[in-house]
């Protein structure tokens, strides 16, 4: 049996320690205050900071240190197979706005990188989706096309960089890769000289809207602001169904010295084998480089997530057989019910609130694009892509009533159907092990750690109620409803839950 590999922090949030900064302990104010310090939200803060506007940020964790400190960094117009899908669904003219407003946000974060000059690795790269099975070569020709009509340098092939043949791909040459904390330390940094303020472990637990709006943290400490940007990645206020309209999908990371082996140049990514994304990126002093492979996705809370990374591990040591893979680690995104980010006012009757969410795996340029975006809307001016992004697209909820159902059946599942399940004992827990079992007519997550000490939370998520599952490889419970997940002692890893799980003492 494959040696189990330690999860943990990403290469990217290990290799660019950076400040902290100060928790909001006493009420203030400001023109606009963000919620979340990730890609979305900083990328935000920064525009509009640098409008001359008062911008406040308040971080529950620490900058960089949600979903965009997790990625495997690539910042490319193409996602994966969008293009045909949306010359479909919101026509021509849609998949044009799309493929527009993605790659000027590449293109301002270039500038801001050579404007700044900010060290982030940045790599110019071609992007490819490739497939191995030639049944499907078809589907790739219709997506270069369909991109390529879109506005992007995209073009079919069957000449990659990798090391085996594949039966089709989809090259979009002059994308880029980068170190994404390096490059938020930096926005962050500028931000601040801008006059903005950065508040880390302050989680905003509630939100009054009006005129100001008032945010609520957990510490009792308040900000009153003109306009309010949740960029929380799972908004943690729901006020137009997004919570029916998003769906979590966590994902796994292993990374690590190439070797000897030619390094593939491209960011690859194929939708088969349950996805492989693939790139590299400088490592150490010696020209070396480090590869980066993720896949295998699941809903949080469902997953064998040491099998999966297993597979991973197999995958990419079969197709690179000199890499030495000694990082592993995790992360999820939030699909969105019609494949389109969410960027825009909250909801139908929001006057100063706004969200960005439902990257679909591919928020980097999307989180960039949501700062132009967001920028425009709260400073009036004017954006020809605001109307795709609208969250309160309503035609297109017609279209995505299927997937939309099949999230709230999903939801239902797991509120109530794993009630039926037959609960483990706690005795039967070995060392690292947590299961959801009965005790005094309630359900209890039970985790046994390492030195064999119990421990007991309420395993009702404190989003809205689902019940949680364990992951054994990151020893976290998950909830398989929306995607909020919780340390063993409860506490909140990532929400959209904003409060920590019941502690409950074992007799
Ligand atoms: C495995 C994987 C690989 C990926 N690779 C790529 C890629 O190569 N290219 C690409 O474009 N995209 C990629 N993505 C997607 C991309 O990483 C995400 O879409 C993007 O990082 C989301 O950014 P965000 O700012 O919305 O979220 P986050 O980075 O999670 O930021 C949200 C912040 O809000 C904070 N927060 C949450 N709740 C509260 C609260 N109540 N109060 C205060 N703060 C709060 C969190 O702590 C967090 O820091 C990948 C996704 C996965 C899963
Ligand atoms: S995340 Fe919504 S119920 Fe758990």
């Amino acid at each position: 049996m494959r040696e189990q590999r330690k999860v943990t922090d990403s290469y990217w949030l290990r290799t660019a320690p950076g400040p902290s900064h100060p928790a909001l302990t006493e009420d203030t104010d400001a023109d606009v205050a963000v919620v979340g310090a990730g890609i979305a939200g900083l990328s935000t803060a920064h525009e509009l900071a640098r409008t001359g506007l008062r911008v406040v940020v308040l971080e529950a964790g620490r900058v960089a240190a949600g979903v965009t400190g997790y990625t495997t960094a690539k910042l490319t117009a193409q996602h994966t197979l969008v293009y045909d899908r949306l010359r479909r669904t919101r026509g021509p003219e849609g998949a044009r706005l799309y493929a527009r407003s993605q790659s000027e946000a590449i293109e301002h974060a270039a500038g801001l990188v050579a404007g700044l000059g900010i060290d982030c690795e940045w790599e110019t790269r071609d992007a490819y989706t490739f497939v191995r099975d030639p049944e499907r070569a078809d589907e790739l020709r219709a997506e270069a096309k369909a991109a390529r009509e879109a506005g992007l340098p995209a073009s079919f092939t069957t000449e990659t960089g990798l090391p085996f043949p594949v039966a089709g791909a989809v090259r979009v040459t002059g994308q880029a890769q980068f170190h994404p904390v390096k490059y938020l330390r930096a926005l962050t940094a500028d931000l601040l000289a801008h006059g903005g303020r950065v508040y880390e472990e302050t989680r905003v637990v509630g939100l009054s809207e009006g005129e100001p709006c008032r945010l609520t943290t957990e510490s009792g400490a308040t900000v009153t602001a003109r306009d309010v940007v949740i960029a929380t990645h799972y908004p943690v206020f729901d006020r137009a169904l997004l919570f029916a309209r998003l769906s979590p999908r966590r994902e796994l990371v292993v990374a690590g010295p190439l070797g000897d082996g030619p390094d593939p140049e491209g960011m690859y990514i194929t939708p088969e084998e349950n996805t492989r994304s693939v790139r590299t990126a400088p490592y150490g002093a010696d020209g070396q480089r480090l590869l980066v492979v993720t896949g295998e996705h699941f809903t949080p809370g469902t997953g064998e997530v040491r099998a999966g990374f297993d597979r991973l591990t197999a995958w990419a040591e079969q197709h690179f057989p000199g890499v030495r893979l000694d990082q592993a680690w995790a992360t999820q995104d939030n699909e969105s019910s019609d494949t389109v980010p969410m960027v825009g006012p909250f909801h139908p009757g929001a006057r100063h609130t706004y969200v960005a969410t439902g990257f679909n795996g591919w928020g980097l340029s999307g989180g960039i694009m949501s700062g132009l975006l967001l920028t425009a809307l709260i400073t009036g001016r004017d954006c020809a892509w605001h109307a795709l992004y609208d969250p309160r697209r309503l035609k297109s909820v017609v279209r995505e009533a299927p997937s939309l159902l099949k999230n709230q059946a999903e939801v239902a599942r797991h509120f109530v159907g794993d009630r039926l399940k037959r609960p483990a004992g706690v005795d039967e827990l070995a060392p690292g092990e947590g299961a959801v079992v009965k005790a005094d007519g309630e359900r209890l997550a039970v985790h046994r750690d390492d030195a064999g000490a119990l421990h007991a939370v309420s395993a009702r998520c404190t989003h809205l109620g689902c019940l949680v599952a364990f992951n054994d490889a990151e020893k976290a419970w998950e909830c398989p409803c929306h995607g909020s997940r919780f340390d063993v002692d409860g506490s909140v890893l990532q929400g959209p839950a904003v409060k920590p799980l019941e502690r409950h003492e074992l007799e």
